[in-house]
């Protein structure tokens, strides 16, 4: 078939898919309204729970809120993030070779060659680089105009300039891999235009280009960063090229867009809870609370999924082999049989078990302590150098299922 044929195709069904949604949302099924993006999900969240712990939504797939039953459903080794034959599901993560499109035993071999990269031990290396990017930014704001939009002026360049130089990006490709990241990021929006889709895929191509020849740089001349560590796992065949380029690019990617909105939300809470904002400028030491509340109450990622690779007896249902389950990590979140009063925003809260932002099980979440520690060193630093700093204008979120974050967040900063 030719590309035009296929595009109109693609476009023909991305259409007849969104008016069956839209009518099962018209019809009040939660997971449907939930896929049209409202501006409030937590809501839909509730009626989702309100329909059981799991329940199968109209758009064909199991869904569920609970806490419980979410982190069941991640330990279990009879879920995948593939089909059982191995094959993707279509609307999952177009990188096919990246850890969190794969299942045992590849997804095994790629996530013990990256986690020496992002253990204890090199996180302490990292940490004066993020507190002096940090002063560095909040230098160059304080140099320039009262009013910015906070996310483009911080939040979105400090985990862009942290994860350039943990991969390795040398400094004269970072314009175009700042640039190129920005067009990919639409990639964890979930549902796509079918321009919009053809775009990513045209940033992934130039992306991989652009990683072969930083690649080949490194094999010349090894540094201090992942690709020169992961580079003897090519030459002694742990690794292929196939899997390293999709695995240099997906970092980026998994460590950006998320801990942006992990530092745009926290600071949007406290900025609408000044008694919070207050303690923690009185106590820096309590950043960390003020982050594990955030990624409980507002998670930058809202959702992911996992496939049935056999049929499973769960909460009195039969999902079929095949069967696919989104877990609501931002529903779960906010469960009430284990967070009490979840809607209140409480950095003194009792933490309770942990919530699921970074998800559960053998996909947890590989840089949950980088994102972590970025986002408590940032706020840290805004509080005690912006004591000023407050919003002036409305927020604009970014258009997404799966990513709760903003767009435009203008603040004064004096
Ligand atoms: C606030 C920031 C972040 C959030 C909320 C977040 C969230 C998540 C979630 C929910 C998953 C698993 C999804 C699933 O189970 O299907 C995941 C996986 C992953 N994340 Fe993050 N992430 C964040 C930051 C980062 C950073 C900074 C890095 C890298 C430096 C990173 C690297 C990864 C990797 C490599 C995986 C795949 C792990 C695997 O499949 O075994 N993430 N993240």
């Amino acid at each position: 078939m030719t590309d035009l044929a296929t595009e109109r195709r693609a476009r023909v069904q991305a259409a007849i898919v969104q008016e069956f949604l839209r009518k099962a949302a018209e019809r009040g099924d939660p997971y449907a309204k939930i896929l049209f993006i409202p501006d409030d999900p937590y809501p839909l969240y509730e009626e989702v729970r309100a329909r059981g712990k799991l329940y199968k939504s109209e758009a064909g797939i199991w869904t569920t809120a609970s806490h419980g039953v979410a982190n069941r459903v991640l330990r279990d080794k009879r879920f995948g993030v593939r089909r059982a034959d191995g094959t993707k599901a279509p609307e999952f993560m177009p990188f096919d070779n990246s850890m969190l499109g794969l299942d045992p035993p590849d997804h095994t071999r790629l996530r013990k060659l990256t986690v020496p990269s992002l253990n204890p031990r090199r996180l302490a290396h990292w940490r004066p680089h993020v507190e002096r990017f940090t002063d560095e930014l909040i230098d160059d704001m304080l140099a320039g105009r009262n009013e910015v939009n906070f996310m483009r002026a911080f939040a979105q360049q400090l985990p862009l300039r942290v994860i350039g130089d943990l991969v390795g990006i040398p400094p004269h490709h970072r314009r175009t891999f700042f640039r190129l990241s920005r067009r990919m990021a639409y990639l964890l929006d979930g549902v796509a235009t079918v321009e919009l889709a053809g775009d990513v895929q045209a940033a992934i191509r130039e992306m991989t280009v652009m990683f072969h020849d930083i690649i080949e740089e490194h094999r010349a001349d090894p540094r201090d960063d992942l690709i020169s560590e992961l580079l003897p796992a090519v030459d002694d065949g742990r690794l292929s090229m196939e899997e390293m380029v999709p695995l240099c690019m997906f970092l980026p990617l998994a460590g950006t867009e998320t801990t942006v909105n992990l530092i745009g939300n926290a600071l949007k809470m406290l900025l609408e809870h000044p008694e919070q904002r207050e303690m923690l400028t009185d106590d820096p030491s309590l950043a960390p609370a003020v982050i594990r509340e955030t990624l409980r109450h507002e998670t930058p990622v809202q959702q992911y999924r996992r496939i049935a690779h056999t049929d499973i007896e769960l909460e009195g249902q039969l999902i079929t082999a095949g069967g696919e389950l989104a877990i609501c990590a931002g529903g779960a979140n906010r469960d009430p049989e284990v967070y009490p009063d979840p809607e209140r925003f409480d950095i003194t809260r009792d933490p309770g078990p942990d919530n699921l932002s970074f998800s559960a099980g053998i996909h947890f979440c590989l840089g949950a302590a980088l994102a972590r520690m970025e986002a408590e060193i940032a706020l840290a630093a805004i509080t005690t150098r912006l004591p000023g700093i407050r919003r002036v204008g409305p927020v604009r979120r970014r258009g997404s299922f799966i990513i709760r974050g903003m767009l435009q967040f203008p603040v004064a900063l004096r």
